[in-house]
């Protein structure tokens, strides 16, 4: 039947979205698949009524928050990936640790501000509690958008200011020194695990679209043992947010070696070099199959 293709939208990572919307389209075709693009900022989405399956390639609010997902469910449309309530949890951050934390997964130590309460002397208060330096995120974006790290109150409370531009929950994380992996979880699979590496302060919206010298290591240079525990934890990390199909796990290394689970991305990025279709080329699955066993777990 005809595939919708879902991709671009209206979120701050349209662009991202548009690259790998338009990577998948073109693997699905390749594949045979009668695949076409369909942009919900510029379709109605009762033009989906002409559609079999959507393959969502949203990313960010709007398409990989639950609320496309719910409005599929209502046509009766499959669609690939993560359902409501997974999508709703994974796309907020702060929501995602407290059920990590709930069921004893390792997460670091976290502040939350939100902005009808928030005074800018509360900084002080989540620099005494969580010491510095501290990473501060919007609950609700993607791509690293909206993202600083604070060294003192006073760049806290410039990057929370920031951050209050793109949503209304700020999360304030600990600094984790250690490395940044990631972990691809096709169907029941656990791909091998990638290092990326950055000269930047963090792997930020430059190193991760932009940079031409950010390093991936896959496979990473992780021993068997500690390779198998990330997985391992990773596959537990997505489960216990109750997603399926698909998805990317994002997870750093501390200073003591101990992992903490950062965030779940049940829309992962799918241009031709991004994470996923990386870490399923070392695994041997090319592109094109990779796409083509996603939508078929379409539901
Ligand atoms: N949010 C971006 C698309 C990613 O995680 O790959
Ligand atoms: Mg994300």
């Amino acid at each position: 039947g005809k595939v919708a293709v879902l991709f671009g939208g209206t979120s701050a990572e349209r662009e991202v979205s548009l690259n790998s919307g338009a990577a998948v389209l073109a693997g699905l075709r390749r594949s045979g698949v009668d695949a076409h693009k369909f942009d919900p900022a510029e379709q109605p989405l009762t033009a989906l009524a002409n559609y079999d399956r959507a393959f969502i390639v949203l990313h960010g609010r709007g398409g990989e928050d639950g609320s496309m997902q719910g409005a599929l469910q209502q046509l009766q449309l499959p669609y690939t990936g993560s359902g409501v309530l997974a999508c709703a949890v994974a796309m907020d951050k702060v929501r995602t640790k407290w059920m990590w934390a709930g069921v004893g997964l390792p997460t670091a130590p976290f502040a939350v501000v939100d902005k009808s309460q928030f005074q800018p002397s509360d900084c002080d208060n989540i620099v005494n509690s969580l010491g510095l330096p501290l990473m501060v995120k919007p609950a609700n974006e993607g791509s690293s958008v909206g993202m600083a790290k604070a060294t003192d109150s006073e760049s806290l409370l410039a990057a929370i200011t920031n951050a209050l531009q793109f949503d209304d929950s700020i999360l304030i994380e600990a600094w984790i020194d250690g490395p940044e992996y990631t972990v691809a979880i096709i169907g029941d699979e656990v791909m091998p695990a990638i290092q990326m590496e950055t000269d930047n302060e963090f792997y930020d919206y430059q190193a991760k679209y932009q940079s031409s010298t950010t390093r991936y290591h896959c496979p990473c240079a992780l021993s068997e043992q500690d390779e198998n525990e990330l997985r391992q934890l990773a596959l537990r990390a997505f489960k216990s947010l109750g997603c399926q199909g698909w998805g990317r796990v994002d997870v750093m290394r501390d200073s003591h070696g101990q992992w903490q689970l950062l965030e779940v991305n049940t829309v992962p990025g799918m241009t031709e070099t991004s994470l996923v279709p990386k870490a399923a080329k070392v695994a041997g699955y090319s592109f094109d199959e990779l796409v083509v066993n996603v939508l078929s777990m379409a539901k």
